[in-house]
């Protein structure tokens, strides 16, 4: 919680937008250089968990200038660097989001910057500099992307939604949930940008309807949640309840199809036609054909 003075002014959400902006294009061609190029991994936790002088080089530069700009802030970067130690202030920092991408020479990873104070979303910043695109948001000014306002699309059929989702199957309270089994069923199909940050950012500029994930970390999605909500789309955790950084599920989507998904995910829609469905469709064929 605050223990900021109160004679000290709140910083305006757009200052700290452009801070990260400024930091994010910057890291961003560090790794464009690096693409291609030989790379230093390491393996973290497993085979598939990976870390590159890239990240490595990226999240120093950005908490550099993170530190200069605002030594104060608290700071919580995926490779682990920090900043002051108490401040409402807190720098969300994927230096690297999608580094098997990156790794691979796969031009789908972004650098992902979220502000925040006192729990509260500020700003944010995704930049991936292998296309050039930034998406960015600042609290109660919209999204944009390339300096563009975004917008979700009011698509609400899920059979015309296109869903990002990268888990096959996963467990719940017990469950295993085939979330992505009735996603591909029922809706135009299941994508994965290999980069959490940049799936959010394509429901924030229409080209997902929806996107959910059940274990992410708050550098992966801090700056995409508060793109997609300042795009005007929906973004709560797997229960319908506010999304919050502390808890590992998201889903985000454009609103319409919010509670379809939320179905989804309870298991409550399964994408298996039923019985009386199936004898249904079948009398209807029948009739067609007589
Ligand atoms: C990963 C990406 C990926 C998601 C993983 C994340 P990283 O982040 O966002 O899309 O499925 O859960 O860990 O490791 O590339 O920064
Ligand atoms: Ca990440
Ligand atoms: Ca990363």
């Amino acid at each position: 919680m605050t223990t900021e003075p109160e004679s000290v002014a709140p910083i305006a959400p757009t200052l700290l937008l452009e801070v990260a902006v400024e930091t994010a294009r910057e890291a961003g061609a560090l790794l464009r250089e690096k693409l291609g190029a030989p790379r230093q991994i390491r393996f973290k936790s497993a085979h598939n968990d990976l870390v590159t002088d890239g990240d490595q080089a990226a999240e120093a530069l950005i908490t550099a200038r993170v530190r200069a700009r605002f030594p104060d802030h608290r700071i919580l970067a995926e490779e682990g660097a920090t900043g002051a130690p108490i401040s409402p202030y807190r720098w969300l920092i994927d230096p690297v989001d999608g580094t098997t991408n990156f790794a691979h020479n796969v031009p789908a990873f972004a650098v992902s910057i979220g502000v925040e104070h006192d729990d509260q979303l500020q700003a944010g910043v995704v930049y991936n500099p292998a296309s050039d695109e930034l998406f960015a948001a600042a609290l109660g000014h919209g999204a944009t992307l390339n300096g563009q306002p975004i917008a979700v699309t009011p698509i609400w059929r899920p059979e015309s939604a296109l869903v990002g989702c990268g888990a096959i199957t996963f467990r719940r309270q017990g469950r295993t949930i085939k979330a992505a089994r009735a996603f591909w069923n029922i809706t135009q199909g299941c994508r994965t940008t290999g980069a959490a940050a940049l799936d959010l950012c394509y429901v924030a500029c229409g080209r997902f309807e929806l996107f959910c994930a059940p274990s992410l970390r708050p550098w992966d999605v801090a700056a995409g949640a508060l793109i997609v909500r300042e795009a005007g789309g929906e973004v709560t955790d797997f229960d319908g309840g506010p999304h919050r950084l502390d808890r590992q599920d998201i889903l985000a989507s454009n609103g319409a199809v919010h509670s379809f998904a939320l179905g989804v995910v309870r298991g409550e829609i399964t994408g298996h036609p039923t019985i009386a469905g199936r004898l249904k469709a079948l009398r209807k064929r029948t009739a067609s054909r007589k």
